[in-house]
């Protein structure tokens, strides 16, 4: 089955290490997905920023990706979690994109506060196959330590192989 990887990553990296497994493993592509407008300041000035964009439902525009959809059959979508839900990146990404046809698999970062982010991100791939919905949980500071055992990981990428 070809596998496209699409993920955010904008604090420390989290999402991307979990990104960068999945390929390893599954010998995926990958599509790193970007805002054109960059995120700038301090982590809380960006976390006040994101909360006020979580809160209105703000998508920003993305840049434009190089993968065509159309050549995979399965799709996994990887946020870290902002405000108990996904990045806004990704939310502009599951809502111009229709996964219909596809299989999916949802994983998110955490610090531990997962919230409703796999529910709401499900919400948006309407008709998709959702195949596997994972969160992974990274230390409460907002930090790059995992705390979801490599074990665990190791084990629910094989159930997605
Ligand atoms: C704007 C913002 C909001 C966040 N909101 C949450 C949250 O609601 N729950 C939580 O557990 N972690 C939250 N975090 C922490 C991140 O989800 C976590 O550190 C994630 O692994 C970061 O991934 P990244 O390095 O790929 O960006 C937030 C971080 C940021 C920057």
């Amino acid at each position: 089955m070809k596998t496209l990887i699409v993920y955010y990553s904008q604090a420390v990296g989290n999402t991307e290490r979990i990104a960068n497994m999945l390929q390893e493993s599954l010998n995926a592509d990958m599509e790193k997905i970007d805002t054109v407008v960059p995120y700038t300041g301090s982590y809380q000035e960006i976390s006040e920023q994101g909360h006020k964009e979580v809160n209105r439902g703000y998508m920003p525009e993305l840049k434009p990706i190089n993968s065509n959809l159309d050549m995979y059959e399965r799709i996994i979508v990887a946020t870290p979690t902002w405000w108990y839900t996904m990045a806004p990146a990704i939310h502009t990404f599951l809502a111009n994109h229709d996964l219909s046809e596809k299989g999916v698999v949802l994983v998110h970062t955490h610090a531990g506060w997962p919230g409703h982010c796999l529910e709401d991100m499900e919400k948006l791939c309407n008709g998709a196959k959702i195949i596997s919905k994972k969160d992974i949980k990274f230390d409460s500071d907002g930090g790059n330590n995992l705390e979801t055992s490599m074990t665990e990981i190791e084990k629910w990428i094989e159930s997605i192989k």
